[in-house]
Order: C-alpha cells, then sequence, then structure tokens
C-alpha cells in the first residue's frame, strides 16, 4: 500500500481582542492590557501593543517590520515575552504579545535611586544573568532551514526588561528596533531614541551582531548595580560622543562593596574593543551563574519574587528561599558538594563523558 500524505486541513477564524486598560504609552504607541476570546467564553488575558498610525502608514517601516516580527515569532524562551499575533486593522498594525504581570527594570531602577537603595548584589547578578540566556536563546536561534537567523536585538534598556511577580525575567522587543530606525532617522533625529543604551558600534552606524547586544547590557549591569548611568546625558550628541568613547569608571568609584569577580564580568561585557568583549551573551551568563552559585546557594526566581513583593509592591513574601537565611547559613558544605557531584554522575554519567555519548565534542 502506497503511503498518502496526509492532508491537515486549514482553520479560520477571525480574532477578537478587547482592550481592558491601558498599561503604556511607548516610542511607538500604546501598551494595553487586553483579552482575547475563544469559542464558549475562553478568556485569555494578553497584552496588546497598537503601532502608531504614523508608523503603520509608512511602507519602509512595515516593511521592515513585518519582515523582522517573522523572524522572530517562533522564540519561545523563559526569559523572552512571547509574541503571539501580529494583526492589522483599517488604522494599525498592532502585535499580541503574553501579558506580563510585574513591572519593567526602569521602575525597579528607579525606585532604589530615589530611595537610595543599593540592589543587591546577587539579585542584581540575577537578573541580569536571566537576560543573558534569553540573549543567548535568541542569537543562536535556526530558521526552518537550519540555517541561523541572525537575531540582534538592538534595544537592550531597562524597559524592555520586564520582571514578574513570580520573578521570572523577560526581554522584550525583539525585531522591533531595526523597523524604528526607519522612522527616527527620517523624524531627523540621530539613530534610534535610546542612544545611551547603544553599543560604540551602532553609535558609529557600524555593522552590529550579538555582541552589541552583549554591550548594551553592560550598560544596563551597571545602572543596575550602581544606581549610576555612565553614558547618559541631557545631550543627545553629547550621549552619543560618550558610548564612542568615555572612559568607563570604576563602579567601585560608585559602590564600594562590588565584589572584584562581579566587577570583572561587568567591564569584560563593556570593552569597546569587540575581540576582548564577551563573544556570547552565553559567556556572560556562565561566568554570573559561576559567580552566584559556585560556593553558595544563590539567588533563585523565588528570591527575585520575594524581594520584589516585600520591597517594591509592599505584599508579603512569601516564598521559600534559603537566600533570606543568614549568609553564614547559605553556604554549600563540603559534604553536599560532594552528595551532589555523585549524584550528577550517577544520573548523567553518560552524557557527560563524551566517549559514551557518541558526540565527544
Ligand atoms: N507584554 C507586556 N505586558 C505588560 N506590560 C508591558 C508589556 N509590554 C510592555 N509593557 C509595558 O508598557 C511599557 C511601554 O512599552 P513600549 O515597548 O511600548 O515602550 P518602551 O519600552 O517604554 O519604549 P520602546 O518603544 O523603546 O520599547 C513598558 O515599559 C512596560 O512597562
Ligand atoms: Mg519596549
Amino acid at each position: 500500500m502506497s503511503e498518502s500524505k496526509p492532508h491537515f486541513p486549514s482553520i479560520r477564524e477571525e480574532k477578537e481582542y478587547k482592550l481592558v486598560r491601558l498599561l503604556a504609552e511607548g516610542g511607538m504607541g500604546a501598551v494595553y492590557e487586553a483579552k482575547q476570546f475563544g469559542a464558549e467564553g475562553f478568556e485569555k488575558t494578553v497584552a496588546l501593543k497598537t503601532i502608531l498610525e504614523s508608523y503603520s502608514s509608512n511602507m519602509e517601516f512595515v516593511r521592515l517590520f513585518i519582515g523582522e516580527a517573522k523572524l522572530v515569532a517562533d522564540l519561545v524562551h523563559e526569559h523572552i515575552v512571547q509574541v503571539y499575533h501580529l494583526g492589522r486593522t483599517d488604522e494599525f498594525y498592532y502585535i499580541a504579545m503574553e501579558y506580563v504581570e510585574g513591572l519593567n527594570l526602569e521602575k525597579f531602577i528607579d525606585h532604589h535611586v530615589e530611595h537610595q537603595l543599593d540592589v543587591p548584589v546577587d539579585l542584581g547578578a540575577y537578573i541580569i544573568s536571566r537576560v543573558c540566556r534569553g540573549l543567548e536563546y535568541a542569537h543562536k536561534k535556526r530558521g526552518h532551514d537550519g540555517e541561523v537567523l541572525g537575531i540582534v536585538h538592538r534595544d537592550v534598556s531597562p524597559k524592555n526588561v520586564m520582571i514578574t511577580i513570580e520573578g521570572v525575567v523577560k526581554l522584550t522587543d525583539f525585531g522591533i528596533a531595526k523597523a524604528r530606525q526607519v522612522m527616527e532617522q527620517e523624524e531627523g533625529e540621530v539613530l534610534m531614541g535610546k542612544v545611551e543604551y547603544m553599543s560604540p558600534e551602532q553609535a558609529q552606524y557600524l555593522e552590529t551582531d550579538l555582541r552589541s547586544d552583549v554591550f548594551a547590557l553592560g550598560i544596563v549591569m551597571y545602572e543596575l548595580l550602581t544606581g549610576h548611568h555612565i553614558f547618559e546625558t541631557d545631550d543627545i550628541y553629547e550621549t552619543l560622543n560618550n558610548v564612542k568613547r568615555k572612559p568607563i569608571p570604576d563602579p567601585r568609584t560608585f559602590r564600594s562593596d562590588l565584589p572584584e569577580g562581579l566587577v570583572k564580568i561587568l567591564m569584560k561585557a563593556l570593552e569597546r574593543d569587540l575581540d576582548t568583549r564577551y563573544q556570547t551573551a552565553g559567556e556572560m551568563a556562565f561566568d554570573l551563574e559561576y559567580f552566584m552559585y559556585h560556593d553558595r546557594y544563590g539567588p533563585t526566581l523565588v528570591t527575585l519574587s520575594n524581594y520584589i513583593k516585600e520591597h517594591l509592591l509592599g505584599q508579603v513574601a512569601d516564598g521559600h528561599d534559603l537566600q533570606r537565611e543568614p549568609a553564614s547559613q547559605r553556604k554549600v558544605s563540603k559534604e553536599t558538594t560532594s552528595t551532589i557531584q555523585h549524584r550528577a554522575d550517577t544520573m548523567f554519567g553518560d552524557l557527560l563523558d563524551p566517549s559514551k555519548s557518541g558526540k565527544g565534542e
């Protein structure tokens, strides 16, 4: 019997969203909390970003915007805000995406600056390490043909990093910066809006690759840990100039308790020389994770969730978390380490041994 190719029909259905409340007005339009409706009273909360009519009617913008949206459509990762749908009404384009109940990193930083508080060192490292993992995934993402898609975020900034109440860190707005650049150049501005989070190569109109995102994340990390922005001034040209050549001050001049190991990671992300900077977000993630976990029970999403609830939302922190124990009790004992190692060897022995896994890299 010859095998016939299975035929799967298409399903056509109009989507319906109801805007529930305005969350924020952003650079390109507004962001709403919305409800998506399905059959028999099914409802799902989503975030809906509408693209301003002035953008939606610009052909070049739309071309790039759609191209990038298609590229990032299949990014599905814990540390990335998932896009569900790109739609169009008569007047504008919109993006339906995962609704994040929480706050953005800009608010998180502002809170600390306003109250003259330092972000706990471990928590700062944790947040940045999560963004690194999201970036690493996107940078390595391959298309259906197996080729790396070459996704670069280009707009890594505190507003585009969100933290859920559950302590999950999520990077958003993949694929938007490239199209936006067209508009802002037309409007006569210099490059893109947020020049203070640019890499030096972006600021010089040079070609950028994934290492540009690493630099931008370095700027965010500096601000998160010290409350101080390295390059920002009131003047856009001066800020651009700073990005290109201002010597980067030792972060310990703003905060003396920063550990040497963490400062090294931060300064490596902020290397202007592309060859000495971290070559991938994954390398940076590894160094941060080693810093947080190699000799102690480091922070988890529960730590972050408890912290946000307690310090920013005025709620009761309710997650069990070893990080809240005194530091002296947090250290992982030698015996525990060797037990974990033994368990890992037993469970993953074959995988860890290249001669048995068949990979032998
Ligand atoms: N998926 C989401 N869920 C909940 N809130 C969101 C979501 N996406 C964005 N927001 C909120 O809306 C704000 C505005 O987002 P928007 O991306 O439009 O502008 P922006 O991030 O301020 O600037 P930019 O245009 O440069 O990205 C964000 O800062 C965030 O607080
Ligand atoms: Mg944004």
